[in-house]
């Protein structure tokens, strides 16, 4: 089956578009990639997104008209991706996320709530694709995080006959999957948010650059400054970090008032801005590194890295300082493209929905149950 998969995460940088082939063959998935393809945001689109993130009043009036464009940005995405191939018979779009709030612990009788904006009634009328979008709420309400859904597609992509492995998630906010080697029976598939991915180095650099960039590319300039490690240490003890799976987290938590505070507890030291990222860079490839420590029944042979962050050299070499005894890659080198994974995961999710199969791992999102992702979106017959 020929499905498109879209994906617009914590970063707000754009749509990451994928136009695959599904082949089934009931105990195992085979995905061909024909298409994939990052589609920026305008700058006012992305503008207007992140003011909403940051929690800026909205009336109902502009809220609507907001959900409106970035439907409309997610269909021009699918038909974009979609040129020059036979039309795809089904659309996964995961939408633009503006709120997410976890369940906590602490409070475990309020279920969390996740709000992605990009209706999928939309995205289906214009494309005539039928569509599924909404993919976190049945797990919510199921008492989930709705966070992450891709560790069951990691599972189905990404497991090794002899190697334990960690698929490193790297957008906005920085996601694992536990994958035990396929021989390891009984050990489980875990999965949860790490925390900080690129979104706080991103914010940075857009403030030392007054926007002129909006990330450090490849490191180059993280790589050239020096690590504070007495600051990253104080860093790691924000709760979040040591709190036990199942964890998801978002802009709410590790976003500008969060960077605020890191600039506060970074003045004592003087830092100049090279080092202030490096800083930064360390606490994301810490806290990956020591939520594995944390909560892996043991650390994994191989790490594969994806997402935007899996360009950042720097990082990928200061995840391999901490983690000296597993390999790090990225997952292009186990044969799943590192740009176009999670879009992947979507067009997937799409497709166990319209098979009728559940999509989540309780175990890793904290549901109670198995549920079907995603509400469907047909076209008009
Ligand atoms: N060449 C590069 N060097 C360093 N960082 C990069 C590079 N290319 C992209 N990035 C980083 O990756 C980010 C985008 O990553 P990505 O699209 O995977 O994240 P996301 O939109 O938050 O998605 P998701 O929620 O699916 O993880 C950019 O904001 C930037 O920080
Ligand atoms: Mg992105």
């Amino acid at each position: 089956m020929r499905i498109i998969g879209l994906m617009s995460g914590t970063s707000v940088d754009g749509i990451d578009a994928a136009l695959v082939e599904i082949e089934d063959h009931h105990t195992s998935l085979t995905i061909h990639l024909l298409q994939a393809q990052t589609y920026p945001y305008s700058e006012s689109l992305r503008s207007q997104i992140l003011d909403v993130c940051s929690g800026k009043p909205l009336s109902m009036e502009s809220f609507a008209t907001l959900d409106d464009a970035i439907a409309q940005e997610f269909a021009k995405a699918a038909l974009a991706i979609n040129h020059g191939h036979p039309k795809a018979q089904l659309i996964g779009s995961h939408g633009q996320t503006v709120f997410h709030r976890p369940r906590s612990p602490q409070a475990i009788e309020t279920l969390g709530y996740s709000l992605q904006l990009g209706r999928g009634a939309l995205i289906a009328h214009i494309t005539q694709i039928k569509t599924i979008s909404n993919f976190r709420a049945a797990d919510i309400a199921a008492q989930g995080q709705g966070a992450p859904l891709v560790p069951p597609i990691d599972a189905a992509l990404l497991t090794h006959l002899s190697h334990s492995r960690a698929i490193q998630n790297i957008g906005g906010i920085g996601n694992v999957t536990y994958l035990p080697a396929r021989n390891a029976i009984q050990t489980p598939i875990l999965g949860w948010d790490t925390g900080p991915g690129n979104m706080l180095l991103d914010l940075a650099i857009t403030q030392f650059t007054n926007g002129k960039q909006t990330y450090d590319a490849d490191g180059a300039w993280a790589a050239t400054g020096e690590i504070c490690n007495e600051l990253v240490t104080h860093w790691l003890t924000q709760p979040f970090f040591s709190q036990a799976p199942p964890k998801s987290t978002g802009r709410e938590q590790f976003s500008a008032a969060y960077l605020e505070s890191c600039c506060q507890d970074a003045k004592p030291f003087s830092l100049m801005p090279a080092d202030f990222l490096a800083t930064l860079t360390e606490l994301t490839a810490r806290s990956i590194a020591q939520s594995y420590q944390q909560f892996l029944p043991e650390l994994p042979d191989e790490v594969l890295l994806c997402g935007g962050g899996s360009r950042n050299s720097y990082l990928k070499s200061r995840i391999q300082a901490n983690l000296p005894t597993a390999q790090v890659l990225t997952t292009d080198e186990a044969g799943i493209n590192a740009d176009a994974k999670e879009a992947i995961a979507f067009a997937v999710l799409a497709y166990w929905r319209h098979c009728g199969q559940c999509g989540n791992l309780p175990a890793v999102t904290g549901a109670t149950q198995s549920v079907l992702l995603g509400e469907i979106h047909p076209t008009a017959v």
